[in-house]
């Protein structure tokens, strides 16, 4: 089996008698209207895998793991005049990606079930691994073939199952896993330097303790370090690149924490650059690129890129009217309206949300879900609320339907501020879901609240019965593990759940209703006592 590396998220993975290429991510114009370009550069891999799957003798597959354009890609994709290939994609109730490859006009499209196997000529299968909780969707891909294995995780976050699927697949030789924060939290709020490198270096570390309990579960030959950072060129966000503390972490500072948190382990960890080619046969790589980003080069390397791609920036910029500016603010408002409209589990949201254009600073929206209302209002009253500033040319895409929403917040073209600091799920799904999602996401709540079962979990010497499904997106916190001697952390997300607070987690008020049984035990023990030596209420023998 042999292993090319195509940049970000992206292989072809070449066994005896098959070909697939995994989430091909080439257009020169990046992704989220070009806020994210692809790092280390990989434009120039388009043409050979376009020839690749146009025309390899194997049998070809094209796989996309889910909707999100550092993914899918469909610039690229238009580019591929023959089609007679096969496209993989995962299953989920949203039918946007199978409508898109239906009209795609490729030989056969299988729309692939949870672990559903697709045999490969010469032995092996391509396995597809789901995840689908409410709006959140995604997916993994296992390739077996030649007597060897590859497992892409890439965004998928599966962690919850990782333990199943190596138990039930045996050993995996490689293994990629995405490393990199992708969000923007807290990229886009507003907070005091020291706090927001705090933020930063807690979510990179939870991420990197992600990937280590990941390579320890899978234990695989080799861990390839991919779906790392993408870089941003555009002048507003160039400095995220460079940030010390930040999300964005590259490689080598991953494996420095591996070699710290997995000092005996066997695997071998790799920087895979585009172009870059390794047989599976004792790890070799048989084709290494020239031109590789280290530490030294990092920052030129990066100022020559933004160079090359400043026009897409200057195209953007353009000055806007007074009349278009209103007429943004109008449709805005109509959108947040239809929005709250649709979503029932509007009460949950506590605090109001501002939302400002920045060319109207006086007329700001602000969205009450607890009154169910949308209104104008001049200033900000509320001490406890949330605040969104966008520009009108950014938000306008949103509106024009070129970028969905969460595209759009991805872009990170955004600020954002929240009094108290609190994550709410709700208000996010808000934001971050198209009209036509809202209904399923509330329904997604409700079904995730009527789990009610438990299972048991050890902290030092104690133990506790806690919700089995975790309260954010139902991950298996059978699986989770346990920090400070008190925090059980969630393998999806790490939200932290405190078992000597009741199961409370402090960054949101989530609740895994903790319940000590060594003290349940005592308290049912000491009532009994109770009633046995009070006469009147003796229980009946
Ligand atoms: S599923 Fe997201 S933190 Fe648990």
């Amino acid at each position: 089996m042999q292993i090319t590396f195509i940049g970000h998220a992206g292989f072809i993975v070449e066994t005896a008698g098959a070909l697939v290429v995994m989430d091909p991510w080439l257009s020169p114009r990046g992704a989220f209207d070009s806020a994210w370009m692809q790092f280390p550069r990989n434009h120039h891999m388009a043409p050979r895998v376009r020839e690749l799957l146009e025309t390899s003798p194997k049998q070809r597959f094209l796989y996309v793991s889910h909707e999100h354009k550092d993914h899918f890609d469909p610039e690229f994709l238009d580019t591929i005049q023959r089609r007679d290939f096969t496209v993989l994609i995962p299953r989920f109730q949203r039918v946007e990606l199978l409508e898109v490859f239906q009209a795609y006009g490729c030989q056969r499209v299988i729309s692939c079930r949870d672990r559903q196997e697709i045999p490969l000529p010469g032995g092996g299968y391509l396995k597809l691994f789901l995840m689908e909780s409410g709006t959140n969707r995604d997916s993994s891909l296992l390739v077996r073939g030649d007597g060897q294995s590859f497992l892409n995780l890439n965004d998928c976050k599966l962690h919850d199952r990782l333990a199943s699927i190596a138990a039930e697949e045996g050993p995996i030789d490689v293994f990629t896993a995405q490393f990199s924060g992708a969000i923007w939290h807290p990229v886009c709020y507003e907070y005091p330097r020291e706090v927001y490198e705090a933020i930063s270096l807690q979510k990179r570390d939870s991420k990197f303790e992600a990937v280590a309990r990941a390579i320890d579960t899978v234990k695989p030959q080799a861990y390839l370090a991919s779906a790392g950072p993408a870089c941003f060129l555009e002048p507003e966000l160039f400095h995220l690149n460079l940030e010390k503390e930040g999300i964005f972490p590259r490689a080598p500072q991953l494996f420095e924490f591996l070699h710290r948190r997995l000092p005996g382990a066997s695997t071998r960890y790799i920087e895979p650059m585009p172009g870059d080619v390794l047989d599976v046969t004792g790890l070799e790589q048989v084709h290494g690129v020239s031109e590789r980003i280290t530490d030294e080069n990092l920052e030129s390397y990066l100022r020559a890129y933004a160079a090359d791609q400043a026009h897409f920036y200057r195209a953007r910029r353009r000055n806007i009217l007074r009349a278009e500016v209103d007429e943004i603010h109008e449709l805005l408002r109509v959108e947040l309206r239809r929005k709250l409209d649709l979503l029932e589990v509007h009460k949950r949201v506590e605090m109001p949300l501002y939302v400002m254009i920045k060319e109207a600073p006086g007329r700001l929206l602000r969205v009450d879900f607890q009154e169910r209302r949308v209104e104008v209002v001049p200033a900000i009253r509320d001490s406890r609320r949330y605040t969104m500033a966008v520009s009108a040319v950014s938000i306008a895409r949103v509106l024009e339907r070129k970028l969905t929403w969460e595209d759009f917040l991805l872009s990170l073209r955004h600020r954002m501020s929240r009094n108290p600091d609190v994550y709410d799920p709700i208000l996010h799904g808000f934001l971050g879901l198209e009209i036509d999602d809202i209904r399923e996401f509330c329904e997604a709540v409700r079904a995730m609240e009527s789990r009610r079962e438990r299972t048991t979990v050890v902290a030092g010497d104690k133990r506790y019965s806690v919700l089995r499904y975790c309260p954010h997106q139902g991950a298996d916190l059978a699986e989770a593990w346990v920090e400070d001697g008190r925090y059980l952390v969630c393998p999806r997300h790490r939200w932290q759940f405190d078992l000597h607070d009741g199961g409370q987690c402090p960054m949101n008020g989530a609740s895994i209703q903790a319940e000590c049984l060594q003290d349940s035990e005592r308290k049912r023990e000491s009532e009994r006592d109770r009633l046995a030596a009070s006469p009147e209420v003796r229980p009946e023998s």
